[in-house]
This record gives structure tokens, C-alpha cells and sequence, in this order.
């Protein structure tokens, strides 16, 4: 048999066109686009309220995608004397991240939409500001982490208030359960950090604000 006859098709068995052949390398026309929702579904909420909620959960996905990936570019570059506690803060909240991103998802995914995924499609959608690819100071990182959570509170109490009005109690509950309270928790964590506090001696009340 000819090297090219042997390849032109996959080997067959006793059992017919059955094979352990993997077949490689397939593509094949999207089953969805993306910004669409399926037409039907037994959630007693209408299309256009599911495909509102769902193009507002992808830009809260895509913000969320990026300050997670944030919190990780923190953790490996961060220095200083507090690199011990903010290596380790900013995983935790990097893990808390990452959980709420499959948590906005798979609520786009059963409300019949298609979630945002991949880095180039999360990087052109995203408003939180690109960081440079070098290492920034700790201030620097911890106010980008802050000016990350606050564009993304800003959108949950939005987002809230829209869903509670078009009936999406799922929506609603998600978005200030998941994610607004998570985030404010972490603005917490993170904003006590850029409190200017001696470390050692305790400052005479005089010296303060001076300058
Ligand atoms: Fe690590």
C-alpha cells in the first residue's frame, strides 16, 4: 500500500468504521456567537432581559478576569519589607477571584448566553487600566488593585439595581452576594495598607502632616 493510501483514512476493525484513531485537528462552524442568547428556556425569563444581563455580567466577567490576573501579576512581583504578608494577601484574594469568575460564567452560560474567555477577547474588553509588564512599587500595585475593585463595585450596585428591576433575582443576588460584598471585603484588606502609620516609633503629634 502507497504512504499516502495508508493515511487517507482512519484504520478500520472487524467492528466497522469503529477505531481508537483519534480524529485530529477538526474545526468546525461556532454552535453559538457570542453576544446571543438561546432562544427558549424553562428560567420564566425573557430574552431580552437575559440578553441584557448577560452582556452586562461579560464586561463585569472581563473586569474580573483582569483583577484576578492583577492580583497574581502582584503576588510574584511584589518587594519590600511587607513581601511576606502581601505575597500571601494577594494570592488568597487572587484564589476569591478566581472563584467569582466562574461564578459570573456559568451564570452567562445558564442564562443562555456565552461567557467571555479567552486573554485577547478579556483584554480588549475590560475598563480596568493596563498595567506596564515590569515590577511597580507596593503603593503602585495596591492603588492599581483598588482602582480594579472600585470600577467593578461601581458596576455591581448599577448591574444590582437593573436586574432587581427587570425581575432577575438570580442576577441580583449573584451580584451583590458573590461579588459586591467579596470586593468590598478585599478593598478592605487591601486600602488598610496604604494607611501612613510608623512602623516602629510611635511619631510625636507635632511631627504629623508635616510637609
Ligand atoms: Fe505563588
Amino acid at each position: 500500500m502507497a504512504k499516502k493510501d495508508r493515511y487517507a483514512k482512519a484504520p478500520t476493525t472487524e467492528r466497522g468504521d469503529l477505531s481508537a484513531q483519534p480524529r485530529l485537528h477538526q474545526r468546525a462552524a461556532e454552535i453559538q456567537e457570542y453576544g446571543t442568547v438561546s432562544h427558549m428556556l424553562p428560567l420564566d425569563l425573557e430574552e431580552p432581559v437575559r440578553l441584557e444581563m448577560t452582556e452586562q455580567l461579560n464586561l463585569l466577567l472581563a473586569d474580573t478576569m483582569t483583577l484576578r490576573d492583577l492580583y497574581k501579576k502582584s503576588h510574584w512581583q511584589v518587594a519590600g519589607p511587607t513581601f511576606y504578608q502581601l505575597h500571601l494577601l494577594f494570592d488568597k484574594h487572587y484564589e476569591e477571584q478566581s472563584e467569582i469568575v466562574d461564578t459570573i460564567a456559568e451564570r452567562i452560560q445558564l442564562l443562555g448566553g456565552v461567557s467571555i474567555a479567552m486573554a485577547a477577547d478579556v483584554a480588549e474588553t475590560t475598563r480596568i487600566e493596563r498595567p506596564p509588564r515590569g515590577r511597580e512599587e507596593v503603593p503602585v500595585q495596591i492603588s492599581r488593585l483598588l482602582d480594579a475593585h472600585q470600577i467593578i463595585i461601581g458596576h455591581c450596585r448599577k448591574l444590582a439595581e437593573r436586574a432587581d428591576n427587570l425581575g432577575d433575582a438570580g442576577t441580583n443576588d449573584l451580584v451583590v452576594s458573590d461579588l459586591l460584598r467579596a470586593n468590598e471585603l478585599q478593598v478592605w484588606f487591601l486600602s488598610e495598607h496604604l494607611v501612613d502609620e510608623p512602623l516602629v516609633r510611635a511619631e510625636e503629634p507635632k511631627l504629623r502632616n508635616v510637609g
